[in-house]
């Protein structure tokens, strides 16, 4: 794979998967911009990918629901780069909130940052990404059954499934590609809504590993490289793909 001289935005690139995936496409050579909320992760993820070829990234440091926050990153990634190639959805979240509480609070959150975000951060690379017939990888989780707790996320991956089928459809016209990468149970920072404290992480690891076949909580580089894979040129008719990485938990 061959990335020198692409543009890419990785949104969630302070933690887990977004950082994993920046920091192996800075490795093949990319030119990125970095979006994220915590400041000291994202400093350290922006001197991790410059180590690999040289390449400073563009570093937005930004709560991506807020007012025209999207708007910023991609005018600061086209005003540094003049171009933008590749697109990878990966800001996320989880919060437990069910049918039985009484405001739309945690609903309202998971929509926006989860839903809302990828649908208008593509709507505003979509005229950079037609010059350049690049593309987006959306990033969200495993087909799961619901649990108590998980409604809501378990509508925004349905959502997003559609989303990514629909809009692979619909830009293909226009030489763009769009498909998803879904892990399953990555060990990433992503459990910490769940309020469980950090000494007890590795027993809820052990807990919920239970539920994969193979009881492996897979790393965020094997997610990365599926991500560089997809939105690589190895196979220019991949498109409308939802491509599953979870060691078949969701079979089970
Ligand atoms: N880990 C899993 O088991 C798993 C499973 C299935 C799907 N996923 C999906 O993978 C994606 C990446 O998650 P992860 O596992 O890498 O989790 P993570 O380590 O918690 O990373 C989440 C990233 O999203 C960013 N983010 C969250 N809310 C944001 C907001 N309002 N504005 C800007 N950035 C925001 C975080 O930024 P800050 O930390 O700087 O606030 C962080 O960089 C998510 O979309 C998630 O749905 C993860």
């Amino acid at each position: 794979m061959d990335f020198a001289g692409k543009v890419v935005i990785v949104t969630g690139a302070s933690s887990g998967i977004g950082a994993a995936t920046a920091q192996l496409f800075a490795s093949y050579g990319a030119l990125l911009t970095i979006v994220g909320r915590n400041e000291a992760r994202l400093l350290k993820i922006a001197e991790a990918c410059e180590k690999e070829k040289g390449n400073k990234p563009v570093s937005v440091l930004l709560d991506l629901t807020t007012e025209n926050s999207c708007e910023e990153v991609v005018r600061k990634t086209v005003e540094t780069y003049k171009k933008l190639d590749i697109l990878v959805n990966c800001a996320g979240k989880v919060i437990l909130t069910s049918l039985f509480d009484n405001d739309m609070e945690a609903f309202d959150e998971l929509m926006a940052i989860n839903l809302r975000v990828p649908y208008k951060l593509t709507q505003l690379c979509l005229p950079h990404l037609k010059r350049s017939k690049g593309n987006i990888v959306n990033v969200f989780g495993a087909p799961m059954r619901s649990r108590p707790g998980f409604i809501p996320f378990c509508m925004i991956r349905d959502a997003l499934e559609r989303f990514t089928k629909a809009g692979g459809l619909e830009l293909a016209q226009e030489g763009v590609r769009m498909n998803a990468v879904r892990p399953g149970i990555t060990r990433t920072n992503f459990l910490s809504n769940l309020n469980i404290d950090e000494e007890n992480m590795e027993q809820a690891y052990k807990f919920i590993s239970q539920v994969v076949p193979s009881e492996v909580i897979i790393e965020p580089d094997e997610i990365a490289r599926m991500i560089l894979f997809v939105a690589s040129e190895t196979c220019p008719n991949m498109n409308a793909a939802n491509i599953v990485v979870d060691g078949a938990a969701s079979l089970s």
